[in-house]
């Protein structure tokens, strides 16, 4: 079973931020760098999307574009739930478009990941047709990880519950091949849902991007400003701080703010 194709379990796993601050983060960083008012929030790889329903309490329009029909489907749901609305698109984040452009776009949980840099581009283009000029694109863990150990698999577990459901979630990166800068990064949800056992598991092989490499991508591609690149945690990204003069062990959780000219 995927992991991706079970909504729910992956909610359990990958719970482990507030949204409430992340939203509270959009707002500051759209007053500080936004040159236009933003009505209409895209949250790109949505998944079960907890950021799109607080934008929509928020009183936002929100929009959800995900590969996943089951993931949609169970957004869909949650927002009915709370008498919320969610505009869903399912598309491919590599070729899509809007009927009505966004506002600000984000990316969160390191979803920004792709099998090849051409795929990169086409996404950025995607982007760059779906979002005002002068709007944000906010992207989170941005780079899958820079602190790739090439002679070994790296791999990190946690464990979540929520309403009885219990999950141990497994995330591994193991190098494939240095001189295309591939890797495969695998996610295994043990679940255990009021006694029903059950694994899913998810793998891709993906291409890892270099931050200078990123640069010169964001510049061939033309559309967007690069504003900079800051540290951040799950929930709060540091202003203050940004990565060009902090050491930190820990580069994977950063956000990266680019802007549509
Ligand atoms: C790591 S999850 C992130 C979900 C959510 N943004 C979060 O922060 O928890 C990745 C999501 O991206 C979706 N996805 C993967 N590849 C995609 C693609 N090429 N186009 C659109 N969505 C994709 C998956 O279905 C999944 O919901």
């Amino acid at each position: 079973m995927k992991v991706y194709n079970n909504p729910l379990y992956y909610e359990v796993a990958f719970s482990f931020f507030n949204p409430k601050k992340q939203v509270d983060h959009f707002e500051d960083i759209i007053r500080r760098f936004s040159r236009i008012k933003v009505e209409r929030f895209l949250d790109i790889a949505c998944g079960p999307s907890l950021q799109l329903r607080e934008i929509a309490r928020r009183g936002y329009n929100a929009v959800g574009l995900d590969k996943s029909r089951k993931m949609l489907q169970y957004l869909q749901s949650k927002a009915k739930e709370e008498g919320l609305r969610i505009e869903i698109v399912q598309a491919d984040m590599t070729r899509f478009g809007l009927k009505k452009k966004a506002d600000f776009a984000f990316i969160m949980m390191g979803s920004f990941s792709f099998k090849s840099n051409e795929d990169l581009l086409k996404h950025l283009n995607s982007v760059a047709n779906s979002l005002n000029s002068g709007g944000l694109y906010f992207i989170q863990n941005f780079g899958v990880n820079w602190k790739v150990d090439w002679t070994k698999v790296q791999r990190q577990t946690w464990e979540m519950e929520k309403n009885g459901v219990k999950v141990e979630a497994t995330y591994e990166i193991a190098v494939k091949n240095v001189v295309n800068q591939t890797i495969v990064e695998r996610i295994i949800l043990e679940v255990d849902d009021r006694c029903k056992k059950r694994t899913l598991t998810q793998e891709e092989e993906l291409k890892l991007v270099f931050p200078q490499e990123f640069k010169l991508l964001v510049k061939m591609n033309k559309r967007f400003e690069f504003l900079g690149w800051w540290k951040g945690n799950v929930d709060e990204w540091y202003l203050d701080q940004p990565l060009e003069t902090v050491y930190d062990e820990n580069l994977n959780i950063n956000m990266v703010l680019l802007r549509r000219k």
